[in-house]
């Protein structure tokens, strides 16, 4: 989809739609303009009360030749006092899927500026609302379908001579390099296991650094093993697909500025090894690789909006599967950290690689290491599907994640990493064991990745209930979300700006 600017009122463009947004109860200055043109049409609709303006309501009006777009669509944002940004990445999606349904290739709207939201913001987000709003996953089927082309393909905004126009272009630019990240990880990750091979995920990491001009290093098997990596190896030793330790290096700061360090799992199929999963839903498997996909999505965003730091994704994949070579419960691996560890369960495998991408981290310095992975079926119960866990040690990074939650519209949500929880994780015979009792699975999950990050600073994220919609929503299709990479990367540009 493309985006421009015009200087010409909205209903003077020349496009199929006129799309507007409007607080509850309040038809918007410009709705009022056009039903000069409409000859009251707009305001019979309000009497009649067949459009309020609630949050997510959208009404289509034909225009017959009254003004140039045959369309006015209208999405409702709700109550003013409640207005958030991720109102209007809604209600842009509601709005270019209404028009996708009637068929239209080209929208006109004004510019969003009420007070309290910045026009870059609010431009932004009608962006990236959009472009994830239009995203499907129809590469698999075969059937020819009426979404062939992605309606509709142009949209342009209208401006006055006071704003400024490069600020607006490059919240353009912005939200679509952003959501446009997030739809191929969505891609990544709606893909299965037989298609996104850890194979695959080095070709796109090296596509990526080719393309981004980044530095991509791909460590295999044997170096996996020659490195002491012996937590992640015993995750690969029951698949014969080989396995890889991927790593991205964005410099975009100063030679010497210490770097933050992304880790992502990326499980491209997670059986559950010798500890096997119930066969219900085993499918959903493949998703286990989204917080590699976000890693990845990050390191693509970057490389297209060049901020001014040092990021370094670090993306651990293979497969988890049983077989007459895979490890076994009570195994001891010693890990990079050279911490020993009784492997408890075979399905708590995501902290067995992300242990020794963690410790690999600390070869960096770096000034922060963040991890991201769907890494308990637990922080679905504690928290449900409309938060990302976050555990850390270091206050600040959990406020600032916090901040970032809440613009990027990925929200996070704090568990306590506390002292007392270590006790869960005692083993009899090695340093740590992988799982701890039925209590507190997301927070056990957190309190053994902290064994490995020393004293810098880090947070782990728990993407296991937001990686995936069982549902659809007004952004969001069902099946990935590539949640994630909008987070990430709010976080990462608060620290190229300050
Ligand atoms: N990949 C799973 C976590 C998961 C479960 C993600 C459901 C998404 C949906 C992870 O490797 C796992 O199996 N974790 C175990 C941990 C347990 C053995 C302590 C779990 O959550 O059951
Ligand atoms: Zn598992
Ligand atoms: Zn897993």
């Amino acid at each position: 989809m493309d985006f421009g600017l015009t200087e010409r009122s909205p209903w003077d463009e020349d496009v199929d739609g006129l799309l507007t947004f409007s607080f509850e109860d309040e038809p918007s200055y410009l709705l009022k303009e056009v039903d000069k043109s409409l000859k009251g049409e707009i305001e019979k609709v309000y009497k009649r009360g067949e459009f309020k303006g609630k949050k997510d309501e959208v009404y289509t009006l034909p225009t017959f030749g009254m003004i140039n777009p045959e369309r006015l669509i209208m999405v409702g944002l709700g109550k003013r006092d409640t207005f958030t940004l991720d109102r209007l990445r809604r209600a842009s999606a509601i709005g270019v899927k209404e028009a996708r349904r009637l068929k239209l290739t080209s929208l006109s709207s004004p510019l969003f500026g009420e007070e309290g939201t910045s026009l870059k913001d609010a431009t932004e987000a009608i962006v990236t609302g959009a472009i994830l709003g239009l995203y499907r996953f129809t590469e698999l089927k075969t059937e020819k379908k009426d979404d062939e082309t992605p309606y509709p393909q142009r949209w342009v905004f209208s401006i006055t001579k006071e704003v400024k126009k490069e600020a607006i272009l490059q919240s353009i630019e912005e939200g679509k390099g952003l959501a446009e990240s997030v739809n191929y990880v969505r891609d990544l990750v709606n893909s299965p296991s037989n298609i996104v091979t850890p194979g695959r995920l080095v070709e796109e990491a090296e596509m990526l650094a080719r393309e981004g001009g980044i530095e991509c290093k791909v460590f295999n098997r044997e170096d996996i093993e020659r490195l002491g990596m012996g937590a992640f190896l015993s995750v690969l030793k029951g698949s014969d697909e080989p396995a890889y330790f991927i790593i991205l290096e964005y410099m975009g700061g100063k030679k010497d500025d210490a770097p933050i360090v992304l880790a992502g799992k990326a499980i491209t199929f997670d059986s559950g090894g010798i500890s096997i999963k119930p066969s219900e839903n085993m499918e959903k498997m493949k998703y286990d690789m989204s917080g590699g996909g976000a890693v990845l999505g990050t390191m693509k965003i970057l490389t297209r909006l060049k901020p001014p730091i040092n990021v370094i994704g670090l993306i651990p994949t293979g497969e988890n599967l049983p077989s007459g070579k895979a490890s076994k419960p009570g195994d001891v691996v010693k890990s990079l950290s050279g911490k020993t560890i009784e492997i408890i369960s075979t399905d708590a495998e995501g902290r067995m690689l992300l242990a020794d991408a963690l410790s690999y981290a600390l070869r960096y310095k770096p000034k922060v290491i963040i991890d991201i992975a769907t890494l308990t079926g637990a922080c679905l119960v504690a928290l449900g599907r409309h938060a990302i866990g976050i555990m850390g040690n270091d206050r600040g990074l959990i406020e600032a994640f916090k901040r970032a939650g809440e613009a990027s519209g990925e929200r996070v949500w704090e568990l306590p990493l506390w002292e007392e929880y270590e006790e869960l994780i005692k083993s009899d015979v090695a340093d740590i064991k992988n799982v701890g009792d039925k209590s507190a699975g997301t927070i056990v999950g957190g309190i053994f990745l902290k064994n490995f990050v020393g004293d810098t600073p880090w947070v782990h994220l728990d993407i296991a209930s937001t990686a995936w919609a069982e549902k659809e929503g007004p952004y969001q299709p069902k099946g990935a979300t590539g949640v994630g990479v909008r987070l990430l990367f709010e976080f990462l540009k608060g620290l190229s700006t300050n």
